[in-house]
């Protein structure tokens, strides 16, 4: 945190934002590789079929990209989606109706979480806690919620990939700066905060690893809508997705988001 900043974390914070976002940060292409991503991770990981789900924030479905609440959708009848923004949670809601996506809203704050003690079974987080400050009290909750043996699979802006925050920042100076994204993490530091909060701690990855400089080649291309460039894309995209899957930890230093699982004793 660099001093003299504000930091705002509040449902009026995330209002605001919701008033002035324009649309998702991602082109259709990438945000569906995000989506993927997710996905073949928590098959990889194996998070169970028929467990109550929480996914920690709504943003990806506001924008429409509904992908991985529909992906967990098939896998349980017991999905619940949580935002702070009440704006969010309805326009969210809107998006999951028109495609017949069934899961329960919460509009609540992750750090004091409208749930029951052990009412959960795994919780997905995906880059939400780290949008704020308090994340000691967010994985205190998530430890709360979750039935023990329940878990957490924790998804946070990554430190370990040394681009990935210069990237932000550059992006937001030349593209567009819609909301704080002021805190990065490593793995190691991630399972500190999830042992403080009471976890035990399961598997590590990366996921997302599409280099800063390519994703702007991929944006560009796009914009030329051309077999040729939509076809150079596809190959970009699927050469970032088989690296993602092999079994190295130099994934480490290439996701946008390290992601953690936290285990309930
Ligand atoms: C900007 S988005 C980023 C997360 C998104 N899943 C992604 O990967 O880009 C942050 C989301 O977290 C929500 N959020 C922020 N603070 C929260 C809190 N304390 N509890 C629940 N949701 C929160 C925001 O309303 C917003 O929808």
């Amino acid at each position: 945190m660099s001093a003299g900043r504000k930091y705002d974390s509040g449902n009026a914070y995330w209002n605001e934002v919701a008033d002035k976002v324009g649309g998702y940060y991602l082109i259709p292409k990438l945000a569906e590789y995000k989506n993927q991503e997710y996905i073949d991770l928590i098959e990889k990981w194996g998070v169970g079929t028929n467990k109550t789900i929480l996914i920690t924030d709504l943003y990806e479905a506001v924008f429409g990209n509904t992908g991985i609440y529909d992906y967990l959708n098939g896998i349980s009848t017991d999905i619940l989606g949580m935002d702070i923004s009440a704006k969010f949670c309805f326009r969210a809601m809107d998006n999951f109706k028109q495609q017949n996506v069934e899961i329960g809203i919460i509009s609540g704050d992750a750090t004091m979480a409208p749930l029951a003690s052990e009412s959960v079974e795994v919780i997905i987080s995906p880059s939400t806690f780290d949008h704020f400050p308090q994340i000691d009290l967010a994985l205190k909750e998530c430890c709360r919620i979750l039935r023990p043996g329940g878990k957490l699979v924790l998804a946070l802006n990554s430190s370990n990939n040394p681009f990935f925050k210069p990237g932000v920042r550059l992006a937001e100076r030349v593209k567009k700066h819609e909301y704080q994204t002021d805190h990065f993490y490593s793995v190691k530091q991630a399972t500190t905060l999830l042992k403080q909060a009471g976890f035990a701690i399961g598997r590590s990855t990366a996921i997302m690893h599409v280099p800063i400089g390519l994703t702007t080649l991929i944006e560009f291309f796009d914009g030329i809508n051309n077999p040729i460039t939509d076809r150079i894309n596809g190959m970009m995209i699927g050469a970032c997705r088989k690296w993602g899957r092999l079994n190295t930890r130099l994934k480490l230093f290439t996701g946008w988001w390290i992601v953690v699982e936290g285990v309930k004793r």
